[in-house]
């Protein structure tokens, strides 16, 4: 079954006996929360409305994410999943969706209602035996000894010697990929900026988005992101007090190994936009971020700029 199928119908019943209109003032308040004041102790209600209308989303651009890492066909095999700052335990979903089976997967939450919540949505999946909930703070935990490591909208939460925390375990470790995901917006995008300095400083590999190991050449008031449609359920809409029938979620990412690289050229930032006789591609490649034209007359590569989206590699 549908992975994203699984997971609606866990949260499906994890709600049936709460009412859709205070789901819907629980989620006003979280949205304040996280927006205006930057706070994160969230009561247990606030934590249940973040499955209904925060963890859809945070599930497709996870899943995104770790459809990148799958397609660059690295000569690394996953078995083993580290998933810090689970949450109510999306990346597990994600995860499967993509990769379909694991041996191991632990979840480290340091919250402990998150941590039930986690465990009484995954309680029908397949794989639950071989998933370990660890209820503590990540910075305490020490076994990084896992093939990937998933830290999918976290940084936001933590102090630099936190982060930087995390990347020394990583390299420590055995581990072989890591990948940290962030709100798509300028801010979420500060601690994938700052992440992407160390990386380079610390010889590691970006295999994505980035096309090298160069500087970021993003401009400062600029930021770096990538987005997911999905779905809004009847209750998602209803508790977003949206109109559409969809969302796109916004995010910025980093996929990081300590060898495996494979190289390509460029990776098109933003949806090609066709302009007179021209199809305007912007583009990150060789440490620049610039715009390509292409014109009609160049028939064979304008054919094939009408069928780029926003975040593909060019090879
Ligand atoms: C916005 S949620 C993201 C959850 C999940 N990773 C996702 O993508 O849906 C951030 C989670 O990180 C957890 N968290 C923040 N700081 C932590 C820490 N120091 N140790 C463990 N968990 C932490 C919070 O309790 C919260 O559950």
């Amino acid at each position: 079954m549908d992975q994203i199928k699984v997971l609606l119908s866990a949260i499906e019943k994890k709600i049936e006996n709460i009412s859709l209109k205070y789901l819907r003032t629980q989620s006003s308040n979280l949205i304040k929360k996280y927006r205006t004041f930057r706070k994160f102790n969230l009561t247990y209600d606030e934590k249940i409305s973040y499955i209904t209308f925060r963890m859809p989303a945070t599930f497709k651009a996870i899943e995104y994410c770790l459809n990148q890492l799958k397609n660059l066909q690295l000569n690394t095999k996953i078995n083993t999943v580290l998933d810090l700052g689970s949450g109510p335990g999306t990346a597990l979903y994600a995860y499967l969706s993509v990769f379909k089976s694991f041996d191991k997967m632990t979840l480290v939450e340091r919250d402990t209602e998150f941590v039930q919540i986690s465990k009484d949505l995954s309680k029908d999946i397949k794989e639950l035996k071989k998933v370990f909930f660890v209820q503590m703070d990540l910075i305490a935990y020490k076994d990084y000894d896992h093939d990937l490591i998933i830290v999918s909208y976290v940084l936001n939460e933590l102090k630099i010697y936190q982060i930087d925390k995390i990347l020394k375990n990583f390299i420590k470790s055995k581990a072989k990929v890591i990948v940290f995901i962030e709100p798509g917006t300028k801010y979420g995008f500060n601690n994938i900026r700052y992440l992407h300095d160390k990386i380079i400083k610390n010889d590691l590999k970006i295999i994505a988005p980035c096309p090298n190991n160069f500087k970021c050449p993003m401009p400062k008031d600029d930021w770096c992101h990538f987005f997911v449609r999905l779905d809004r359920s009847k209750c998602h809409k209803y508790i977003k007090k949206g109109t559409l029938s969809f969302e796109d979620e916004k995010f910025s990412y980093l996929i990081v190994t300590k060898k495996d690289s494979k190289p390509y050229k460029a990776r098109v930032l933003l949806n090609p936009k066709k302009k007179d006789s021209k199809m305007l591609l912007n583009l990150c490649q060789d440490g620049k971020v610039f715009q390509n034209q292409i014109d009609k007359k160049d028939l064979k590569n304008y054919k094939i700029s009408k069928k780029i989206k926003w975040g593909d590699i060019i090879k």
